[in-house]
């Protein structure tokens, strides 16, 4: 393949990347609060107070970047059987869970 064509299939791939990013919505500010405020609370109880770890993994930019947004936000709504990880389905939604994501790969939750 030649070169030009290649950097322009990397430029229409980022431009995809982030549309599908911007497209994704935010929870309302008041729920964005109450998710930060129950990440802190029943999430930091295994995961840290400051998502740096415990019972389970920490939740950091580093350690979550190569991880797939819908594989994390799947264990976040459905838990990992077998492992202390609960689902969370029942009452944050998929749209939250991404949100969510978000924040721990930008590393944001202690801005909030
Ligand atoms: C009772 C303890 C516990 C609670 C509470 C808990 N988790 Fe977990 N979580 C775990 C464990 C243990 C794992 C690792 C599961 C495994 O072995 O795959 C995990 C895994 C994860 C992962 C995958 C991490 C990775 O690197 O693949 C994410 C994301 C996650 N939890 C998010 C959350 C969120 C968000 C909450 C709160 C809504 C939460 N967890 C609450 C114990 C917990």
């Amino acid at each position: 393949m030649r070169p030009d064509a290649t950097a322009w299939i990397g430029a229409a791939l980022a431009i995809a990347v982030a549309q599908a990013a911007a497209a994704a919505p935010d929870p309302l500010p008041e729920r964005q609060n109450e998710l930060i405020y129950r990440l802190k609370q029943d999430c930091g109880s295994c995961h840290g107070l400051t998502m740096k770890g415990g019972l389970g993994p920490p939740l950091l930019p580093e350690t979550l970047v190569d991880k797939p947004d819908d594989a994390l936000v799947d264990v976040i709504l459905d838990g990992v059987p077998g492992t202390p990880m609960p689902p969370w389905n029942f009452e944050i939604s998929k749209v939250e869970a991404h949100w969510l994501v978000r924040q721990m790969k930008k590393g944001t939750i202690d801005d909030h």
